[in-house]
């Protein structure tokens, strides 16, 4: 595959660097010998890596890419953006704090307006699985999603309708103004540096939490959300960052599956982390908290063929790696008898302020999914189904037809 090129002297810009990606990426930048901006909007002393070198673009005033004047200046002279900066989290956080999630629309606007301006050679756009149909993930023995599998539309609520908006504003830019921009979307990423607790964290990080607190605490229980049989893949933070530069510097311009195609269930993820731990818990499964997809995994049919490379580390490889560096930041924050605070965090609570509680008692479950979604969507079709279902669908086929008349 015929690829961008980028010259060492390039100035590239990563948002969301003070995030757990984009930490990564501004440090194989760096190291690839590139000037590099780092933009977040948290303060310095809260970002997972601090690297020496760099121009930092650090808290709400000079860091907010919602903010457009912010936009400009951070894009100045660039050659690269990669736009990571989001307000998100795993299921616990994008589930009850949806308009929040929404929000992020405002930083892609404003990036992508600011890029075009600036005249950048390359956008790349952070997306994600959640941008998936939610009926093609009802089976934790899930068909690996195809990046086709993205319409029609019906992804995650709140979170993932952003995305697919944005993903698909990508697309016009690069169409209408000639932008090259470029789009992978992530499948659950995991590693070091990361959020491990407080809210955001996603399932990887959680469930090592939770063995270490058990492990140090000497109460030989885990809290598993849902009932463990839901699936995913997981991605390792150096794949990612790999297949981010990979998909920034090709020719490909339809948005491409980054992920792993290692399918688990939730609870032998809990199995995994128990082996690296060496200890045995017994599970206790919170039936009603924030579960997502009942399964979810990525075809890499398309990422194979376009750049002849997948992401492939191992998860049992990459958990051992993950799990060491929260022990050693959970060992220099409890002690044995405070290990058992790490769980009091809500998982309505962020690692930074969020208005109001966050809690949002109908967004539990997929039901939100299907507002506004036209009666009869996804029901059988008329002419294939028996006699007595064809009675059953009518009069949902009539509505439809009369929203659409
Ligand atoms: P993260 O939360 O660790 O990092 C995101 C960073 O963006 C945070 O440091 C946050 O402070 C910053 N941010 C939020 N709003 C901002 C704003 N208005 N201006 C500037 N900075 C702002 O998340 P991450 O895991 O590193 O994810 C990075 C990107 O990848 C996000 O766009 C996310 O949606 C996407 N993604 C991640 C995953 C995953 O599993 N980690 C999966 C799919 C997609
Ligand atoms: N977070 C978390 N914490 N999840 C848990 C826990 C726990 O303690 N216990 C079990 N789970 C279950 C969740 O209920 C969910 O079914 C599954 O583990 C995975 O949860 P997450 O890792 O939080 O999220 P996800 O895989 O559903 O979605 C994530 O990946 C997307 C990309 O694939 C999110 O991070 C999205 O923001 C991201 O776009």
């Amino acid at each position: 595959m015929e690829s961008l090129t980028v010259s060492k002297r390039d100035l590239v810009v990563v948002t969301g660097a003070g995030g757990f990606i984009g930490g990564h990426l501004v440090k194989r930048f760096l190291e690839a010998g590139h000037t590099v901006r780092a933009v977040d909007i948290k303060p310095l002393d809260e970002w997972y890596q601090v690297h020496r070198g760099v121009q930092n673009h650090a808290g709400p005033i000079k860091g907010d890419c919602r903010d457009f004047k912010v936009c400009r200046r951070v894009c100045e002279g660039a050659n690269e953006v990669y736009q990571l900066a989001a307000d998100m989290g795993g299921m616990g956080f994008i589930e009850n704090n949806k308009a929040l999630c929404m929000l992020s629309v405002l930083t892609n606007t404003h990036m992508l307006l600011a890029a075009q301006e600036a005249g950048v050679k390359t956008f790349f756009y952070a997306s994600s699985a959640c941008v998936y149909n939610a009926d093609k993930q009802l089976d934790p023995q899930v068909t690996a999603l195809k990046e086709s599998d993205a319409y029609p539309g019906l992804p995650e609520d709140g979170y993932g309708w952003e995305k697919l908006f944005s993903e698909r504003m990508c697309r016009h830019f690069r169409e209408d103004f000639g932008m090259h921009t470029r789009v992978a979307r992530f499948h659950n990423v995991y590693g070091p540096n990361g959020t491990w607790e407080g809210g955001r964290e996603k399932a990887p990080a959680a469930i090592c939490r939770k063995v270490i607190a058990a492990k140090i605490s000497g109460r030989h229980e885990i809290e598993i959300w849902g009932d463990g049989n839901q699936t995913r893949s997981f991605m390792y933070i150096d794949d990612c960052v790999k297949g981010v530069e990979r998909v920034a510097h090709s020719k490909v311009l339809e948005p491409l599956n980054l992920g792993s195609s290692e399918l688990v269930s939730i609870n032998q993820l809990v199995d995994i982390a128990e082996e690296i731990a060496g200890v045995k818990l017994i599970r206790h499964y919170k039936l009603d908290a924030p579960k997502g997809v009942a399964g979810r995994n990525s075809d890499n049919t398309k990422i194979r063929e376009y750049l002849g490379w997948e992401p492939d580390t191992r998860l049992r490889e990459g958990m051992e790696q993950t799990y060491r560096w929260i022990l050693e930041q959970f060992s220099s924050k409890y002690t044995p008898r405070t290990a058992h605070k790490s769980s009091v965090s809500t998982y309505t609570k962020g690692s930074h302020p969020i208005p109001g509680d966050g809690f949002n008692p109908e967004s539990k479950r997929m039901k939100t999914w299907k507002q506004g979604v036209p009666a009869g969507y996804g029901l059988p079709k008329v002419a294939a189904a028996p006699a007595k279902q064809v009675e059953q669908v009518k009069p949902a086929a009539r509505r439809s037809a009369k929203i659409t008349s």
